[in-house]
C-alpha cells in the first residue's frame, strides 16, 4: 500500500500492543519525528513499563506534540491510540496548529499481536490487555473521520505493513 502524508501533519499510529507500531515508526520516520508514550514513561521515571507514570508521560507527550506542531514539524504519535478520548485530545492539538491528522491503523489479527508480545524481552503484556485494545479499536474505527481525522489507512496483515511505501507531499 502506498500511503501519502502531507509534509506537515499529525500522524497517529493506532493499534494494540505488539502490532508493530514502533517498528513501523523506526522504519518510516526520523527518530525526532516520533513521540512515543513508552519513551516518555522512560523520560519521566526511567521505566518504560511503569504504568503509574502514564499521566506524566502523556502530559509530556502532549506538550512536545503541541510544540512540534507550532513549529510546523511533522509529528508522529507512537501510542496505542485505540480509545477515542486519547485520539480526540491529539486531534485538538492538531487543530490548534492547523495540521491535518492522518491515522495509520494496525488492525492485525489478535493472535499475531499476542504471539509477538509473548516473545518480547522488553515488556510483558498479557493477552487480556491486547484483547481489550482490539475491542476498543474496532468499536471506534468507523467514527474516526467524525473525530476530525482526515485520512485513515488500515493495515490488516503483517505482509501489508511490510509492503507500505510512504511518501510525503507538500
Ligand atoms: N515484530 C516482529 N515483526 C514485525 C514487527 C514487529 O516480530 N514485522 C516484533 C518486534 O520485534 C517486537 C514486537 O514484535 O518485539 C512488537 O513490535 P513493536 O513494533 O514494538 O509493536 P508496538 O505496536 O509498538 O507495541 P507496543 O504498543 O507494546 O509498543
Ligand atoms: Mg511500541
Amino acid at each position: 500500500m502506498k500511503i501519502d502524508i502531507p509534509e506537515f501533519a499529525l500522524v497517529l499510529l493506532v493499534g494494540a500492543s505488539g502490532t508493530g507500531k514502533s517498528s513501523f515508526a523506526a522504519r518510516h520516520f526520523r527518530p525526532t519525528e516520533v513521540i512515543s508514550s513508552d519513551a516518555m514513561r522512560g523520560w519521566v521515571c526511567d521505566d518504560e513499563s511503569d504504568q503509574a507514570a502514564t499521566p506524566d508521560a502523556f502530559a509530556m507527550l502532549h506538550a512536545l506534540a503541541r510544540t512540534r506542531l507550532r513549529n510546523r514539524r511533522l509529528t508522529v504519535i507512537d501510542a496505542t491510540n485505540v480509545q477515542p478520548a486519547a485520539r480526540k485530545s491529539l486531534v485538538a492539538l492538531a487543530r490548534e496548529a492547523h495540521a491535518l491528522v492522518v491515522a495509520i491503523v494496525f488492525d492485525l489479527p489478535e493472535a499475531v499481536a499476542v504471539a509477538r508480545n509473548a516473545g518480547r524481552a522488553d515488556r510483558a503484556i498479557n493477552a487480556g490487555v491486547v484483547s481489550r485494545q482490539m475491542r476498543d479499536l474496532h468499536r471506534g474505527l468507523r467514527g474516526m473521520r467524525s473525530e476530525g481525522i482526515r485520512y485513515t489507512h488500515v493495515l490488516h496483515t503483517a505482509a501489508e505493513v511490510d509492503a507500505v511505501t510512504l511518501t510525503r507531499t507538500r
